[in-house]
């Protein structure tokens, strides 16, 4: 009777044995993905959708700008002095509303952004400090009328010192607040012939920098008002429900699958996310870049997997933009589609390392870079006697990400946004000034997440450890079970092969005795 319960306890620890094997091989991951997967996908009952939905915290959004404090000097044709004054700390909140959901696995929402001053992040600073910036939008109007009719230039000035207030130079003196949120009245009430042609023009365009100003003729410049006034998208991102590692990835953005501006398929190309989610990164397969699409600039940057390192006691990867993304087209060959300048005839285009040029996408002859032309050619540092410093620490843009989940532990954005300037004969204001790129501001998007997520993610590889341990656990047990068990059972045939094999021995003569016996 003990025999049959050990070979039955052997069979049961071998099949156990088995399943544990499984288990330890494939089924505790699968498991485990397909958990993750429920977590991170978006769905509505996963964990990371109502996060995503509506940011549970708000993001810094923090602005330098570059305060001129020689503007007489440049004026007479010397170099600008800079002071770099910020940051300005702005609260950004994010929420979305979801539009509907498409059929490869997609889901479709406009990003709404709302910013507020945050006066204890921003120190001493307020939104009342009084700079004096290179003239952005006057610099715009003119550079694009000198670039396409320069014979006209001199007319359009004249239009311009109407629309503009007191228009003596290219520079402008304005509160931090008009210049970023609240607007600069330009208006359009003037007895200049042109002016109406200028208004007119802006009107047809309304490039985001400009609202109309209600109830009066003219309009309101801003750097950042169409940010909180308006929504952007729609935006198409893969919900990750097919394949966990699509997931963030925006395939269209207003309706579009590429972005038409650059006449080109690789440069239009809508590459990774909006910087807000990314998949979980498989270790074996640690992709070694990471794309974001940023609709300010119309194109897709990617940031370069360093290595591995721990961030708040959780190992994650690091990511960080390097010299490639906004290369030259001699260093980067790929990045030849960028290049729209009209310079002159046999000009390629191009601009120097670590520039881009957002005529195409903005309409304003705008040149984007890295805060103080961090990674661009320092040919660009040449223009400026003092205020210019790259530093890589304080410029660059980068993001850890935890592997697991793909959260983003800290990721922060730089970018900053430059214009020509330029000296034309038959400007006044602009006759005897140097000529070169003059940066405005620049920008850090971002956040760190804060320490209740943290502990949140902590947790949650804590219990991923607990899985671990189980499924070692499970198989050492098991293995147990199956020496237990296969000892128990050779012991039971032991203890009954004595006997039988007695029992046999006389069996054996058994049946000659029982015949001896039966022939008795
Ligand atoms: C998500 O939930 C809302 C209601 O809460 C429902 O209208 C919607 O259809 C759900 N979406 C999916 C994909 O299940
Ligand atoms: C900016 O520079 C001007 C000199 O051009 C100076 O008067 C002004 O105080 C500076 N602004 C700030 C906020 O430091
Ligand atoms: C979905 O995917 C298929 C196959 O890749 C493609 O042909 C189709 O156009 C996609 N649908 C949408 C709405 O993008
Ligand atoms: C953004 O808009 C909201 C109203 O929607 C307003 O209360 C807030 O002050 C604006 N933010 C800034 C920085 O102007
Ligand atoms: C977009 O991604 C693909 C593959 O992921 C890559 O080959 C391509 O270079 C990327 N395009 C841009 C513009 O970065
Ligand atoms: C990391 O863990 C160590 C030991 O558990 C602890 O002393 C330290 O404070 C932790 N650091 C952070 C940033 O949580
Ligand atoms: C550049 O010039 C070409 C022809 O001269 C014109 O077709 C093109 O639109 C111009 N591009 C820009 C961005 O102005």
């Amino acid at each position: 009777m003990f025999g049959k319960y050990a070979k039955l306890f052997l069979t049961v620890s071998l099949g156990f044995l088995v399943v544990a094997i499984i288990m330890v091989a494939w089924g505790f991951e699968k498991i485990v993905d397909k958990q993750i997967q429920k977590n991170v996908q978006l769905e509505n009952n996963s964990m990371m959708f109502d996060k995503w939905l509506k940011l549970p915290m708000p993001l810094d959004f923090k602005v330098y700008i570059f305060n001129v404090t020689n503007v007489d000097e440049v004026n007479r044709g010397q170099k600008p002095m800079l002071q770099e004054i910020g940051p300005y700390v702005y609260k950004e909140y994010r929420e979305r509303t979801i539009l509907g959901y498409g059929e490869n696995d997609t889901i479709k929402y406009m990003l709404r952004k709302r910013f507020e001053f945050d006066p204890e992040a921003s120190g001493g600073l307020t939104e009342d400090d009084e700079v004096t910036v290179i003239h952005f939008s006057y610099l715009a109007a003119l550079l694009t009328v000198h670039d396409m009719m320069p014979s006209l230039v001199g007319v359009i000035n004249k239009a311009l010192e109407q629309f503009f207030p007191s228009l003596e130079d290219a520079f402008l003196r304005v509160k931090v607040r008009d210049l970023f949120f609240d607007g600069i009245y330009l208006s359009c009430d003037g007895d200049n012939a042109a002016l109406g042609l200028v208004c007119g023009k802006i009107k047809g365009e309304m490039p985001p920098t400009m609202r109309a100003a209600e109830g009066a003729n003219g309009f309101y410049f801003s750097m950042f008002s169409h940010m909180n006034r308006s929504e952007s998208g729609p935006y198409e991102m893969i919900r990750g429900r097919d394949n966990v590692y699509e997931l963030g990835n925006i395939v269209t953005y207003k309706g579009q699958q590429v972005m038409s501006m650059w006449g080109d398929k690789y440069c239009g190309q809508i590459n990774g996310s909006d910087s807000s989610i990314f998949p979980p990164i498989k270790e074996s397969n640690v992709p070694k870049k990471l794309y974001t699409f940023e609709p300010d600039i119309c194109r897709s940057l990617y940031i370069d997997l360093v290595g591995k390192t721990e961030m708040f006691n959780i190992s994650s990867y690091y990511y960080e933009i390097s010299e490639s993304a906004l290369a030259a087209k001699s260093a980067n060959h790929d990045n030849k589609c960028f290049c729209k300048k009209n310079w002159s005839a046999n000009h390629d285009g191009c601009l120097l390392m670590g520039l881009l040029n957002l005529m195409p996408c903005q309409g304003a002859p705008a040149i984007a870079s890295l805060p103080h032309f961090y990674l661009a050619s320092e040919e660009l540092l040449d223009f400026f006697q003092s205020g210019i410093m790259p530093d890589k620490e304080k410029h660059k843009s980068y993001v850890y990400i935890d592997p697991t989940t793909g959260v983003v532990l800290s990721g922060y954005k730089r970018l900053q946004f430059n214009i020509e300037l330029r000296k034309i004969d038959n400007v006044p204001q602009l006759s005897t000034v140097p000529t070169g790129l003059f940066p405005m501001l620049w920008l850090e998007e971002g956040a760190t997440i804060p320490p209740s997520i943290q502990q949140e993610l902590l947790d949650s590889h804590k219990l991923l450890g607990y899985v671990e341990v189980a499924r070692w656990f499970l198989l050492t047990v098991a293995i147990i079970a199956v020496i237990v068990s296969a000892v128990a059972v050779a012991r039971a045939n032991a203890l009954l092969s004595w006997p039988r094999n007695s029992n046999s021995v006389s069996f054996i003569s058994g049946p000659g005795v029982t015949m001896v016996n039966k022939g008795n």
